[in-house]
């Protein structure tokens, strides 16, 4: 039976925390549920006793309150998993700052647990710089959110913001007790920063059309997570591609380019302060030659659109690089894939490429694809059928085998 500590702060979301009380208790949980004094403004501890059989408790006064006088250091001795839902911004820039004046937050400095935090706010203040780099705190010292999700918020407004469901929470819960080790920081990559590039570039026709390609960027999210996983800090350059909320604050930054041209130059300028790049942007290979600045009417005629290639953004990295920093990329080729990946990285000046056979069945958003890693003279993993994940991980091992070793073969 999972032992869970289920922390609920003073947002209108509080009512949900009922209802995920219930459901961890129906799922075969043992919870002990602690308010702050604000969230009681919302629900009565009273209601959580009754739906968790334990006394909820709510003590603002450390000392005097409580009848158990160790409460803040009891209730997260042997706890699977601490859970805080909702938390609103007060409570998590309490425990940004490490603050201890509530039980709740006193919790907070005594759990060794894993803490899933569901945040539940206003989208202005879930986008505000002050609760983002706290939310950026806390995931640095291994907190795991979920959610908030997008949606009409209880305010009338509509964004970012709603606490994440009950069943989102408790499945949550669940696949990271499971996969606890896996889940936590190897810390291969603790103290590097890198680039990651994902999605295909839009070259315009006008100011509605584009040039692009399939790609979705999954396979370039999926590595930057296991890079950050592994101890990296990441800024992500993408090209419009789809971010599921709680994943964005883990990026030290992300920057939408459109164009060949634009993740060129965002390239050049970010690529001294990083460790390396991992190009997974899929660029188009051919834009328009003229860009026409407003929309072309339909006339009844064909139009015929000249095209050029656009520039060669990997191969140009050459030039920027230096020698302890590490290029990655990925090659997509149908016909004699694996040497023709190997014959890239050898032009381009990419230390390894993912080589992905564009087979029949297209490789784009799908989870298994056939691949190798190349570098520009050897095989490092033969084809295979594998998953993005496993793909991720093998790209994550590489370049920490490759740092470790910095400067042993330039
Ligand atoms: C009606 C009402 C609704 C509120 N909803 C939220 C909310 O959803 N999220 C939030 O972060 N703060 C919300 N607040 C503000 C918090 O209640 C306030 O910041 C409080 O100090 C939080 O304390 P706690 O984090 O210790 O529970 C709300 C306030 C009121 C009056």
């Amino acid at each position: 039976m999972k032992r869970i500590l289920l922390g609920v702060s003073g947002g209108i979301a509080a009512y949900r925390a009922c209802e995920l009380t219930r459901l961890f208790i129906h799922s075969g949980c043992e919870v002990q549920v602690v308010l702050t004094p604000s969230a009681e403004q919302f629900v009565s501890a009273m209601t959580f006793t009754a739906l968790s059989g334990k006394r909820a408790m709510v003590v603002d006064d450390l000392e005097g309150g409580s009848s158990e006088l160790y409460a803040h250091l009891n209730l997260t001795r042997d706890i699977d998993c601490f859970v805080v839902a909702p938390a609103t911004a007060d409570t998590i820039a309490d425990f940004a700052a490490g603050k201890a004046d509530k039980l709740l937050t006193a919790c907070q400095l005594s759990n060794t647990a894993p803490l899933v935090i569901a945040p539940a706010m206003n989208v202005r203040m879930w986008e505000h710089p002050a609760v983002q780099a706290n939310v950026r705190s806390l995931i640095e010292r291994k907190a795991h959110f979920v959610g908030p999700s997008s949606g009409s918020l209880a305010c009338g407004d509509v964004g970012s913001g709603r606490m994440a469901d009950p069943e989102e929470i408790i499945d949550f819960v669940y696949e990271m007790l499971s996969n606890e080790p896996a889940d936590f920081s190897s810390g291969e990559l603790t103290g590097r920063h890198f680039i990651v590039t994902a999605g295909g570039t839009r070259e315009y026709i006008d100011p509605v059309r584009y040039i692009t390609n399939a790609s979705t960027g999954t396979l370039g999210l999926e590595i930057a997570m296991a890079m950050m996983d592994a101890g990296a800090t990441v800024e992500l350059l993408e090209t419009g591609i789809e971010i599921r909320p709680e994943l964005v604050p883990r990026f030290t930054e992300i920057t939408r380019v459109r164009t060949a041209l634009d993740l060129q130059g965002e390239l050049a300028r970010r690529l001294p302060d990083a460790d390396g790049l991992v190009m997974l942007a899929a660029v188009a290979d051919y834009g328009p030659a003229h860009y026409i600045p407003s929309k072309r009417k339909k006339d009844g005629d064909a139009w015929q659109l000249s095209l050029e290639e656009t520039p060669d953004v990997l191969a140009s990295m050459k030039q920027l690089r230096r020698s302890d920093q590490l290029i990655c990329g990925v090659s997509l080729e149908d016909s004699d894939w694996l040497e023709r990946a190997k014959d890239k990285a050898r032009r381009k000046g990419a230390d390894m490429l993912l080589a992905v056979e564009l087979g029949g069945d297209l490789p784009f958003g799908r989870s298994k694809l056939n691949c190798a890693m190349v570098t520009g003279d050897s095989v490092l993993a033969e084809p295979g059928w594998r998953e993005k994940h496993e793909l991720a991980a093998m790209t994550v091992q590489w370049i920490a085998g490759r740092l470790g070793n910095a400067g042993a073969d330039d």
